[in-house]
């Protein structure tokens, strides 16, 4: 996975990507095989009742199962939750997410509880680097600026100058003075969209989203000739991400229907044009929300195997558990929170 060479184009980085099984292949199994029989509705009371109790919001992901984005107080991308956290006034948030999500609440929120309903709930791409590897990388390279996405642990932040999430890292990289040498991590796809868009070089690191590399820009042009009069939302960590911003400059793809977004951009723009027909790039779990936020619209998973094992972690029974036993709780030692911190707010700071 070390990297600290330039990812010359994305189209290379496409085709090294592992592909994940088409969208014919065995579906992924029942979100809610081994729940409880609850209906929602009455499992969906208990929730917010115990929620009450406790004082206690309950932030979710886009890619959370349906059940559980329903129960929520706030459903989101990285950024926006980063944000809710940062300004909850409530005594205890429960993160329905992956742990480096919560540990960034439990990092804004030093004050506030935070819990996960499991702790096992991790990221492939956040496991791609760890703070040991950081620091010999920066050793390397003196004097350079680290930029990491909030895809990383609390340890990996804390030795970071500035966090970016997929919706800022155009912008967080724009910060930075043109003399600056930058250390991008930990995803290769994501840095290479963000060289594109700035035409800043950057030193990025070989890390990938095993959910997000797999979707291949093949199967996305197929689709794409299959839907002409779709709008195709592709997340900048796909493997493909470069490789469509090439083909819409070649006239391969539309370019005014043609968008790399984050998960909340991504809501925005299907909210913003109600009723149409969407070809979306990323975890299945989002198309949930685009329903629920735009229910006269058409969305097309560009491959219906791009599902998150760790984000369904997160079930209904888990959610019910967190709540009544008041688990699990997420903690980052004071000092490595206080140096994440930092990195986080001039994240937040950016917009
Ligand atoms: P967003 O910030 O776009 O929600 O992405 C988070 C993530 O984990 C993507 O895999
Ligand atoms: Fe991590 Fe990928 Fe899952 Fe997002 S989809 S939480 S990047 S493993």
């Amino acid at each position: 996975m070390r990297g600290d060479h330039h990812v010359a184009h994305a189209l290379y980085a496409c085709s090294m990507s592992t592909k994940l099984a088409p969208a014919t292949a065995v579906a992924p199994a029942p979100l809610l095989a081994a729940e409880p029989t609850l209906d929602l509705q009455t499992w969906i009371e208990e929730v917010r009742t115990l929620a009450e109790k406790r004082g206690a919001v309950i932030l979710a992901h886009n890619y959370q199962v349906p059940w559980v984005q329903d129960a929520a107080d706030f459903v989101g991308d990285s950024l926006e939750l980063a944000r809710k956290a940062a300004e909850t006034d409530a005594r205890e948030i429960v993160f329905c997410g992956v742990h480096f999500m919560a540990e960034t609440a439990a990092i804004l929120s030093p004050d506030k509880t935070v819990l996960i309903p499991d702790l096992a709930a991790g990221c492939s791409l956040a496991a791609s680097i760890n703070a040991e590897q950081l620091r010999a990388w920066k050793a390397e390279h003196p004097g350079a600026v680290v930029v990491s996405y909030v895809n990383t642990t609390a340890e990996v932040k804390a030795e970071t100058d500035i966090c970016c999430t997929s919706s800022n890292a155009a912008a967080v990289v724009q910060t930075i003075p043109e003399d600056k040498e930058i250390l991008f991590l930990p995803d290769m796809f994501l840095g290479a969209h963000v060289e594109k868009v700035t035409g800043r070089k950057m030193n990025i690191w070989m890390g990938e989203c095993h959910v997000h590399a797999g979707i291949g820009s093949e199967e996305i042009q197929a689709i794409a000739e299959d839907n002409p009069d779709a709008d195709l939302m592709v997340h900048p960590e796909c493997g493909c991400a470069s490789s469509m911003m090439y083909m819409v400059s070649c006239g391969m793809l539309p370019e005014d229907r043609t968008h790399i977004f984050s998960t909340g951009q991504m809501i925005k723009h299907s909210r913003e044009n109600p009723g149409g027909k969407f070809i979306i790039a990323t975890e299945t779990g989002i198309i949930h929300r685009l329903r629920k936020e735009n229910p006269e619209g058409d969305f097309v998973a560009a491959n219906e195997n791009a599902v998150c094992q760790y984000m369904k972690m997160i079930t209904p029974t888990k959610l019910l558990h967190a709540l009544r036993e008041g688990v699990y709780e997420v903690t980052v030692p004071t000092d490595v929170a206080d140096r994440a911190r930092l990195a986080i707010e001039r994240m937040v700071a950016v917009g």
